[in-house]
């Protein structure tokens, strides 16, 4: 079983998860009678287990002991908790470290990692790609034939703490990578990074350097970009290695890894060996409380965007703090609204993190479901109750997918590295697809995150924001997808540069000139806007732009949606419509971002005939549609802390407070329902 590729795809999962993240190994062992009876209690059925105890589990170099595991395996699994067990590489031991001493990555500045906190070894030492195989084969032996084991996470949440490497084996392992990439001929590596600038030219692949910024100037922003490929894939044939071996072991099971960060191609190889992307749900990160409920929305879509619903792994259940941060205690009823946001868009199985607090280590505030001292408190309470509700509403979310009209284009590797390698003091293309989500969100439509390559069935509106790389494959989908009534709508700069990294010498926009029926003649930075200011006039409005402004011709058949209103550019197009078949294409000669977002996304609605997903939608409420399997979910979720009443709900049966709807309905301050129709 692989990935298919798509933001529609269901999670391979047999039954609805719901769980926490426990550890015995921090003590929890102890209270394992206790546990179990508080887990059942709560609803639970799944517990993670084991993502940091290599060295509880492999004490000595090859000497194997899996009995704290085992014992809480089977005494868990005869409760009705089932087990998902961890790959432990991301801490590996202190024999291992000590043994091979170069095992460590080494960040930009030089230094190399210590042993002492996670996620210190290289992904590329071939030393560690051994010890990882040895571990898993040893724990897929080991556990093949508990049935209580059900699923595997690979590693833990690769690339969060660092995604650079400089240690001997990456230079080593890049190489490999560049010599094979370019088809072991290093003319070609030089064409393609266009070494002559800045006497690059390499003689030999063993020539070639990881790239480090800033020592002492800039780099070679094709070089950057193949580094972070080779980043990304380092990580998957890492995991590659691993996944093999839990496979083979036990065709049963399934595996899972929990993202997302960076340099990692979740679209690629690596989610491709995964049944289901995992991805931890942290909310309270978002700091500002009124943005929390857009900024999740717009996370969880994102994730969504890369290979469809995941599993939630990690769930926040109490105030998070590390180092030098604490994160909000979730007030009465905040664990609820955010579960439920995560489920409506896209969660398929849901593991609060932690059971219980930690009283040592570098976590020993990141609060759980339970605090230090096992007193089951308002957390647990309410975790017990989100568990009743989900024993019966779970069930019903698997087969089901989140439907959109309109989507942002996200998930792509290769344009987040692009602009991070050259980003000219600009805004990232995941910044500008916040505010665009942002603004849609607030207007009660449906939206969500698409790469452009997927499935474009369905969607009204699609929005690409600012990505410079566009790849020659993708663009007649985009076209059959306009010509059959989409509207597509592509922000300045996108397709300004090549594969490689290297700006285009093709007229601009490039290779989508012809589908967006305009050519860039000038552009320039807006570095002052308030001292320069540029206007534009959307639909008679007057907006500024800021960071970017692009003087357009249209060619035939394509007219202005919007002009320049100010300054050298006055008279001049400043966004473009272009009608193809029954859908159109809309240019937008400046950034997606500040003033401009709001009257320009509400005049694209408008073009593309997008509606609000119910009418008169109160502020600060979410509203997300689930179907699929003959079943349609409306999920209702009251961001605000204030009671509202939401008119216009659709008829049904309400599964939290397992009422029939009729017309109205009112939540309580953060209050949830979920109308099946
Ligand atoms: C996640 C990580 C967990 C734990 C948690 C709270 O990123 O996977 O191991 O560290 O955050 O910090």
């Amino acid at each position: 079983m692989t990935l298919r590729i798509c933001h529609r795809r269901p999670a391979a999962l047999p039954r609805f998860y719901f769980g926490a993240v426990y550890y015995p190994e921090h003590g929890e062992i102890e209270t394992l009678e206790l546990d179990a009876e508080r887990m059942c209690s709560a609803g639970m059925n799944v517990v993670r287990l084991a993502e940091f105890a290599w060295d509880l589990m492999e004490p000595e170099e090859g000497q194997f002991d899996f009995s704290l595991f085992d014992q809480t395996v089977a005494y868990l699994g005869a409760r009705g908790i089932e087990s998902i067990l961890c790959t432990p590489t991301a801490t590996p031991p202190r024999w291992l470290t000590l043994k091979h001493p170069d095992i460590v990555k080494v960040d930009g500045q030089g230094r190399p990692m210590r042993h002492g906190s996670r996620q210190h070894a290289s992904y590329a030492h071939p030393a560690f790609r051994d010890y990882g195989q040895r571990i898993t084969r040893a724990m897929a032996e080991h556990f093949r034939d508990q049935a209580h084991v059900v699923g595997w996470q690979t590693d833990n949440e690769i690339h969060c703490q660092i995604a650079e490497d400089h240690s001997v084996a990456a230079q080593v392992a890049w190489q490999e990578f560049l010599r094979k990439k370019f088809n072991a001929d290093v003319a070609a590596l030089n064409h393609a990074w266009g070494t002559q600038f800045w006497s690059q030219t390499y003689r030999a692949f063993e020539e070639v350097p990881t790239p480090i910024r800033e020592r002492p100037t800039h780099c070679n922003p094709a070089q950057l970009l193949d580094y972070s490929r080779f980043m990304a894939l380092a990580a998957a044939r890492f995991q590659a290695e691993q996944v093999q071996i839990l496979r083979a072991v036990q065709p049963r099971w399934w595996v899972t890894h929990n993202g997302l960060f960076a340099r990692i191609d979740y679209r690629g190889d690596f989610g491709r060996d995964l049944d289901v992307l995992g991805y931890d749900v942290y909310p309270m990160f978002a700091y500002e409380p009124a943005e929390r409920g857009a900024t999740q929305a717009l996370w969880l879509d994102a994730a969504r965007a890369w290979t469809g619903n995941f599993l939630v792994l990690e769930h926040q259940s109490g105030p998070g703090g590390q180092g030098d941060y604490l994160l909000d205690n979730p007030e009465p009823g905040e664990l609820r609204r955010m579960a439920y946001s995560t489920l409506a868009r896209g969660g398929d199985g849901l593991l609060f993190f932690r059971w219980r607090t930690c009283r040592f280590g570098a976590e020993e505030y990141w609060c759980g479901i339970l605090d230090h001292d096992n007193v089951p408190r308002r957390r647990y309470a309410e975790v017990a109750a989100i568990g009743a509700e989900l024993s019966r509403i779970g069930p019903k979310l698997l087969g089901t997918s989140v439907h959109i009209d309109a989507a942002i284009a996200a998930a792509d590797l290769d344009n987040t590295e692009a602009h991070a390698a050259l980003p000219l003091g600009l805004p990232s293309p995941w910044q500008l697809t916040g505010e665009v989500h942002a603004a849609l969100y607030r207007r009660g439509h449906a939206v969500g995150c698409v790469h452009p390559e997927d499935d474009l069935t369905g969607l009204k509106l699609f929005v690409i924001p600012h990505w410079v790389i566009i790849y020659p494959a993708w663009v007649p989908a985009l076209r059959a997808w306009v010509e059959g009534g989409g509207t597509l709508v592509v922000g300045a700069r996108s397709g300004t540069r090549d594969l490689d990294n290297n700006v285009e010498t093709e007229l601009l926009p490039g290779i989508l000139r012809d589908l967006c029926g305009v050519t860039v003649i000038e552009y320039g930075k807006q570095n002052r806007p308030e001292e320069r200011p540029l206007e534009l006039d959307i639909l008679g409005k007057p907006v500024q732009s800021r960071h970017w402004y692009e003087r357009l011709e249209l060619l035939p058949g394509t007219d202005a949606l919007a002009t320049w209103s100010s300054r050298h550019l006055i008279g001049a197009p400043a966004v473009s419509l272009r009608r193809l078949g029954t859908g159109k294409t809309i240019y937008v000669g400046t950034y997606l971002a500040g003033a401009v977002v709001d009257p320009l996304v509400a005049a694209l609605a408008e073009l593309a005939g997008l509606q609000p997903q119910l009418l008169e939608l109160p502020r600060n409420v979410e509203v997300v549609q689930r179907n699929g399997h003959g079943r349609t979910l409306w999920f209702i979720v009251n961001h605000a802390e204030h009671a509202v009443t939401i008119p216009n709900v659709p008829p049904g049966y309400e599964l939290v407070s397992e009422r029939p709807t009729t017309g109205s309905l009112t939540l309580g301050p953060w209050g949830v329902a979920v109308i099946e129709a």
